[in-house]
């Protein structure tokens, strides 16, 4: 797939896809808003694992300023961002987002829509958009509060707090910390890991988790699903022959 705003990288389990305006910091303006609706429609229909990471040591510094600047009431109601962020959540496999460098306003809003986030050791997280005399409308305002606790998000939503690499991760917000120059390295690594697993049963374990309350009900119907799939069969006849994954 070319874009002009991104690479994205096919491959059997999983697509890679390296925000690419390095000019702008990685600037989510409304091509790449329309570049990452394409992706997301070609894991829609193929569902696959995500891996979203930025070029030249920045995530991505927020939406860009520039177009923010001219929009109105109504683009703030066709939720561009939150839209778009609400649907990278919704991806069917599991979605890791890499985190090199600065991860500000939209940026950040991206990672925290991710299942899960890797950082650097240059990684910072931070919600400035009071600043700009706009609030954090594309998740930042409930999707950290689940991550960090409502105390930590009010500290970066109202006082522009920063969360750096270790804080990021004595939070729980990034599940590690990679050596400088291994960030891509471990995030494959985490991928592979999730790739060995049944693709249905995370698929259905995604869609579980994140369920809206509904619980036991959605849990049993999802694994009287799984419990039926004769991957779940091959997988546990292993186990039991002695060949452990
Ligand atoms: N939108 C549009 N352009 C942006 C941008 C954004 N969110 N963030 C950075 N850029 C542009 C800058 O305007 C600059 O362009 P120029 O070279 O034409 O002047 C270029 O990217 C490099 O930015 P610069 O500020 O010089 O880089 P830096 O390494 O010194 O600082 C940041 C990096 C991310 C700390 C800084 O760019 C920044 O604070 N960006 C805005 C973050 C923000 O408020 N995001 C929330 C938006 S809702």
């Amino acid at each position: 797939m070319s874009h002009p705003t991104l690479r994205a990288e096919e491959h059997d389990d999983r697509v890679v896809v390296t925000l690419s305006r390095p000019e702008a910091r990685n600037a989510i303006n409304a091509a790449m808003v329309r570049e990452l609706h394409e992706v997301c429609a070609g894991l829609e229909e193929r569902p696959r694992l995500l891996l979203l990471t930025g070029d030249g040591g920045t995530f991505a510094a927020g939406a860009d300023i520039g177009e923010l600047r001219d929009r109105g009431r109504e683009q703030a109601l066709q939720g561009i961002n939150s839209r778009l962020f609400d649907r990278i959540a919704r991806l069917p496999m599991p979605t890791v987002a890499a985190v090199d460098g600065y991860a500000l306003g939209g940026g950040a809003e991206l990672a925290y829509a991710c299942d899960i986030r890797l950082a650097s050791p240059a990684a910072v997280f931070g919600n400035p958009e009071p600043g700009l005399g706009i609030l954090a409308a594309a998740g930042a305002c409930w999707r950290l509060r689940e991550l960090v606790g409502a105390s930590v998000a009010k500290q970066v939503l109202l006082a522009g707090k920063r969360l750096d690499a270790e804080e990021a991760l004595r939070l729980g917000l990034v599940a590690e910390i990679a050596p400088h120059g291994e960030l891509l390295e471990r995030a494959h690594a985490l991928l592979d890991r999730m790739a060995r697993s049944g693709p249905l049963a995370l698929r259905l374990t995604k869609l579980v988790a994140d369920a809206p309350g509904g619980h036991p009900i959605t849990d049993d119907l999802a694994q009287a699903i799984l419990f039926e799939s004769a991957d779940k069969r091959a997988r546990m006849d292993a186990f039991l022959a002695g060949g452990r994954s």
